[in-house]
């Protein structure tokens, strides 16, 4: 007895649960050291697959510390939502759109503060497969001369 749907739908279950499961989100440093007043690029890369659009891609990033969560870059099917991010956050980061289809999420983070310093929590989602990394980041505060 052959059942052509009960078939496709095995196919097609194997290859999506094989797609999420290979999808990956990696950290280039798991943690970072910085000053305050200082720039710095905190950078992920996860999965691509060639023919996917960056519509397809949304990206959630939060700083996660013992007292809060905030946001501080959102992008939904390819467009960033400047609403969803905290104002702690306001203004002072930035990401490099060019680099994100190559899999790089790159995001500059300006004029840090100690309070920046926790987890860096960034979820990819994509039309085939999600998943997230995290890294931590370590603000100090001047030297004092
Ligand atoms: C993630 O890290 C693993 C292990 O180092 C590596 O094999 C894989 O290619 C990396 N993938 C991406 C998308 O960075
Ligand atoms: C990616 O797509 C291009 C053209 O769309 C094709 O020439 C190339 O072989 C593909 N690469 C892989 C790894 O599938
Ligand atoms: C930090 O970034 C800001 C804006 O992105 C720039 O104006 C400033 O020169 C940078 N400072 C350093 C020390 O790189
Ligand atoms: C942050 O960096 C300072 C100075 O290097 C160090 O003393 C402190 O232990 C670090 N904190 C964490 C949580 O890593």
């Amino acid at each position: 007895l052959f059942d052509y749907k009960q078939t496709d739908f095995t196919l097609l279950w194997l290859f999506l649960s094989s797609a999420l499961r290979t999808f990956v989100v990696n950290v280039t440093q798991t943690s970072y050291q910085a000053e305050e007043n200082h720039n710095i690029t905190l950078e992920w890369t996860f999965t691509t697959n060639n023919d996917s659009s960056l519509n397809s891609l949304s990206i959630y990033c939060e700083l996660i510390t013992d007292h809060m969560v905030s946001v501080l870059y959102h992008l939904h099917e390819g467009v960033e939502v400047p609403e969803s991010q905290d104002e702690q956050f306001a203004g002072r980061v930035q990401c490099d759109k060019d680099v994100l289809r190559e899999g790089r999420l790159r995001l500059h983070v300006s004029r840090l503060r100690t309070e920046d310093s926790g987890l860096y929590q960034c979820e990819v989602f994509t039309n085939y497969g999600g998943s997230l990394g995290r890294c931590r980041l370590n603000v100090t505060g001047e030297l004092v001369q």
